[in-house]
């Protein structure tokens, strides 16, 4: 069957064939032209893996993408949305130096390794939870009814949230993640993300406001103890850190089990591996499935003036996204880049997690939540197998890349 490509989309990016398998069109763009301006894109596009890593440290590339949106809105309406614009312009994702080194500096005090790890025997509990209630089924949706709880469940009991608020919790951060991954910006995607900033900063004030009378150990408390001291978070930069905190680790780490799960049903032997080894296996696994099947398939950067990258010259205000799902395959540095091969030993590391001074402050915590969910999920569901036929459907989304569901028999 031939694709039919758009002119405004000579490389097939935005094709049917590309949302399921967007590899082979990235890989044209990576050798045709390395850095790509794409109209489809309306941003360039970094594609090999050293350009990348050199982008994400670049000091021309700005990560407030959002100042640039909220600049761009007739002031009345930037008025109507002060709430959601005030919030995401201290995201730490969204923000430069001085204040991303200062808050930054803050939540990684908080978010510690320790912390970290002693999770696991609660993340170990909730993921066990959840499959006492799939075994039982005939038929489950495993992102609906595994993916998707898990992490939020997990975080909102590491900020020492009720975990019953884990579903409340949950769809404000889709509303989020529905108006920030968006291609166009429309007004109900816009007016659902503004309601959920106003619904969630009351529960966090809330929730801050309890806990300032009782530290305890759990990642607020940290954070507002950690906040104390000489470099101060304020109430807003408090709010907005909470916020990043949910939404960072909810869709990645949903999309991350569930494109494990998807890439180990077609791969029985991978599978087997973690089921008799998990300790040695699951790590090596869940490793290869984020170069794989990145569930961040790109980050975007604005340039702030003009400069060479790569032989292309970019303009300042330009958008830019290095291409992480690109640059994970880049042949340069990784052999046989199209091949699943958790004993894979390349000298370059994949950039799921980004490099440089955003990189994701909850890695550590996303590989243990999908080592847990593998882990447990293969050994409580030996027969796990797919129910219904048919290729399963990607989501539609340029920077997300996961499964709208997966269905699948205990
Ligand atoms: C497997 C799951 C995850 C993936 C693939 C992932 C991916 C990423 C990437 C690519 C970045 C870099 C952004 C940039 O350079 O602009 C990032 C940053 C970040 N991630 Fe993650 N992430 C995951 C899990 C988590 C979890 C579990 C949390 C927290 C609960 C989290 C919180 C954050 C935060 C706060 C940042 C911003 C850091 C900064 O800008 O300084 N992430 N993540």
């Amino acid at each position: 069957m031939t694709e039919t490509r758009a002119p405004s989309d000579p490389f097939g990016l935005l094709t049917p064939e590309s949302r399921r398998d967007p590899y082979p069109a990235y890989a044209r763009v990576r050798a045709a032209e390395p850095v790509h301006y794409s109209e489809a894109w309306g941003a360039w596009m970094i594609t090999r893996h050293a350009d990348c890593v050199q982008a994400f440290r670049h000091p021309e590339l700005s990560a407030n993408r959002a100042g640039g949106y909220a600049k761009s809105l007739p002031p009345e309406v930037r008025e109507r949305l002060r709430p959601l614009l005030q919030n995401l312009s201290r995201w730490l994702l969204l923000i430069d130096p001085p204040a991303h080194t200062r808050i930054r500096a803050i939540v990684r005090e908080a978010f510690t390794p320790r912390l970290v790890a002693a999770m696991r025997p609660r993340i170990e509990r909730i993921a066990e939870s959840l499959i006492d209630d799939l075994s039982t089924r005939d038929e489950f949706d495993l992102i609906r009814d595994f993916a998707a709880p898990l992490p939020v469940i997990v975080i909102a009991e590491m900020l020492g949230l009720p975990p019953e608020d884990g579903l409340k919790l949950k769809s404000w951060s889709d509303a989020l993640a529905a108006f920030m991954g968006a291609s166009a910006i429309k007004p109900e995607l816009v007016a659902g993300a503004l309601r959920s900033v106003v619904e969630l900063e009351a529960y966090f004030k809330e929730a801050i406001a309890r806990r300032r009378g009782e530290l305890g150990d759990d990642l607020m408390s940290t954070l507002l103890r950690a906040s104390e001291g000489e470099e101060q978070l304020d109430e807003q930069e408090l709010l907005s850190t909470c916020t990043v905190l949910l939404f960072g680790g909810h869709e990645t780490t949903t999309n991350l089990i569930g494109n494990a799960v998807h890439v180990l049903l077609q791969r029985p032997d991978h599978a087997a591996r973690v089921r008799e080894a998990p300790d040695e296996q699951a790590p090596r696994v869940v490793d290869e499935v984020l170069r794989y099947e990145s569930p961040v398939q790109r980050m975007g950067r604005v340039a702030r003036g003009d400069f060479e990258l790569a032989g292309a010259t970019l303009r300042g205000g330009d958008r830019v996204f290095m291409v992480l799902g690109a640059a994970n395959r880049d042949p340069e540095v990784f052999e046989r880049p199209d091949v699943f091969d958790p004993d894979r030993r390349d000298d370059a590391k994949h950039l799921s997690f980004g490099i440089g001074p955003h990189f994701c402050l909850g890695a550590a915590l996303g590989l243990l939540e999908g080592r847990v969910a593998l882990t447990s999920l293969l050994r409580r569901l030996p027969q796990l197998s797919r129910a219904g036929d048919g290729a399963p459907a990607w989501i539609d989304n340029l920077t997300v890349r996961g499964l709208a569901s997966l269905p699948l028999r205990p």
